[in-house]
């Protein structure tokens, strides 16, 4: 396995800790902890340190944001957040790391007020739908753009 070279953050709004208990058939059974053991063994096999958290606070969601600017890629699932959240927006534009925002469920499958996403524009793309994989596909994203960056070469 190559070197962990590139750090990537991954965020979890609120209510994110319930996942297990939590709508079941929306979610799943699969805990946060679980899913972030998943997250960062997807990563670790592909040479990614992932670093995960969660909060349940718009304030410590975006603090957390800004230290994402330390990292070289952020995955953000800000949940409840994602609908109405213009300091969320504002914050993810404030970092020039590159993020993907993800979703468990589809979104437009479920209510017409999950239809609309604040956040989605101050992030390069979005993955919903796909339950814990959402996380890995932005993670394979990421990679791939690493990948791209590096080979890249220097211009003069
Ligand atoms: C969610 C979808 C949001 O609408 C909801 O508020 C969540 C979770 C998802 O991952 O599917 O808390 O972001």
């Amino acid at each position: 396995m190559a070197a962990s070279s590139h750090r990537v953050l991954v965020l979890h709004g609120p209510n994110l800790d319930r996942l297990g208990l939590r709508e079941p058939a929306v979610y799943g059974t699969m805990t946060l902890d679980a899913l972030n053991e998943r997250i960062e063994a997807y990563g670790a096999a592909r040479g990614l340190a992932v670093e995960c958290f969660q909060t349940n606070s718009q304030g410590a969601l975006i603090d957390a944001i800004h230290r994402a600017a330390g990292f070289d890629g952020l995955v953000v699932n800000p949940a409840g957040y994602t609908h109405t959240s213009v300091a969320l927006h504002d914050a993810l534009l404030s970092v020039p790391t590159p993020s993907i925002e993800v979703h468990l469920s589809n979104l437009y499958a479920r209510e017409s007020f999950r239809h609309t996403s604040v956040t989605a524009a101050a992030c390069s793309g979005v993955i919903m739908g796909l339950g814990p994989a959402s996380y890995e596909l932005a993670l394979e994203y990421l990679l791939s753009n690493f990948t791209t960056n590096d080979a890249e070469p220097d211009h003069v």
